[in-house]
């Protein structure tokens, strides 16, 4: 049927009609929130490129997160940042580590919140990359025994759920056999599987202080030209015993996102990350684009594209968005 039997404006007329055939719908239940943990006491550092966004030490961690629970969101992802580096990150996995210690005490004031723990070594080591170094370069193999004891520790710690950033080869395997071993067969993994080599990362690594002392990250993390490759990395990371399947950057990677999701049966996760974030921030703030409008609007891409699951900065913002949009209806 073509015009003018068929007008696709006459379902588009007023708010009711449109609310009655939308498609996507953001809940806040689809939102992780990322937060940054140092060791002391009583800090809250402003991050300059991630505005709204703190380090925190854990007695102040606490604190805030109860604003955190209030707004609705329902998980947060930590990153721990230690005071002391070394070449193979031990500070990752000592029982009294930074993560470790945030998570506990998180867990015993809120033990209704998802804790997910980030398991990487990048924070935790003196040259910055995401495994151990020798001949210059990550050395896959010796990497894959301290990830596995690094989310051994935040399991023990009274993590939720690990997640694996580092895209070392065979680490969800890894993990996923020490976490049995140690009897927590039921603890999932959300593994950062489809993780590319991407700028958009710029931010964070201020907030983590993990930027690489040396070289980058791109004998680790995927070309930002390969799709296929990504279905590849999909695969295995199933195969390995993967819950959740994660998809990062999100909105250069929408298409990927998209793929994910229609080969594959597993839950989809995607990270909006901080530079994604920091640029909405900034336009906003210029007064050259509607903040909570894009913020919506971005977060609705993610999900239409066949995410389940978002991880984003926005996280409170957008809870309150949407209970503000939700009160405004009901009235
Ligand atoms: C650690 C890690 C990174 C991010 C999440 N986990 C940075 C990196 O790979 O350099 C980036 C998150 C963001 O930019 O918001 N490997």
């Amino acid at each position: 049927m073509r015009f003018p039997e068929y007008r696709p404006r006459r379902l588009r007329k007023t708010e009711a009609f449109r609310k009655m055939i939308r498609e996507t719908h953001l809940d806040v239940s689809d939102f992780i929130l990322p937060l940054f943990v140092v060791e002391g006491k009583g800090i809250k550092n402003p991050l300059t490129s991630l505005p709204g966004h703190f380090q925190f030490s854990p007695d102040r961690l606490v604190k805030e997160t109860r604003e955190v629970v209030e707004s609705g969101v329902t998980a947060v992802i930590l990153f721990g940042i230690p005071s002391k580096k070394d070449a193979v990150g031990s500070q990752a996995y000592a029982n009294d580590g930074v993560t470790q210690n945030a998570v506990k005490r998180l867990k015993e004031a809120y033990p209704e919140l998802i804790v997910i723990t980030d398991v990487c070594l990048c924070e935790y080591t003196d040259h910055g990359h995401c495994g151990v170094i020798s001949h210059g370069d990550v050395d896959n193999d010796p990497t894959l025994d301290i990830l596995a004891s690094v989310s051994v520790s935040h399991v023990k710690a009274g993590a939720d759920m690990v997640a694996p950033s580092d895209m070392m080869d065979g680490r969800v395997g890894a993990i996923r056999e020490a976490l049995d071993e140690s009897g927590y067969e039921s603890t999932p993994i959300m593994a950062y599987s489809a993780k590319y080599c991407s700028a958009f990362y710029g931010p964070f690594r201020d907030a983590a202080q993990s930027a690489p002392q040396f070289g980058d990250r791109k004998s680790y993390q995927m070309d930002p030209a390969n799709a296929d490759e990504a279905m590849r990395e999909v695969e295995l990371d199933i195969d390995e015993g993967a819950d959740i399947v994660m998809v990062k950057p999100a909105l250069s990677y929408l298409d990927i996102i998209w793929r994910v999701r229609t080969s594959f049966n597993r839950p989809v996760a995607a990270y909006n990350v901080s530079g994604e974030y920091a640029m909405l921030k900034a336009a906003a703030q210029n007064g050259w684009i509607d903040g909570e409008r894009c913020m919506l609007e971005v977060l609705t891409s993610i999900k239409r594209a066949g995410a389940d699951l978002i991880i984003t900065y926005h996280a409170i913002e957008a809870a309150r968005a949407l209970q503000g949009a939700s009160m405004k209806r009901s009235v």
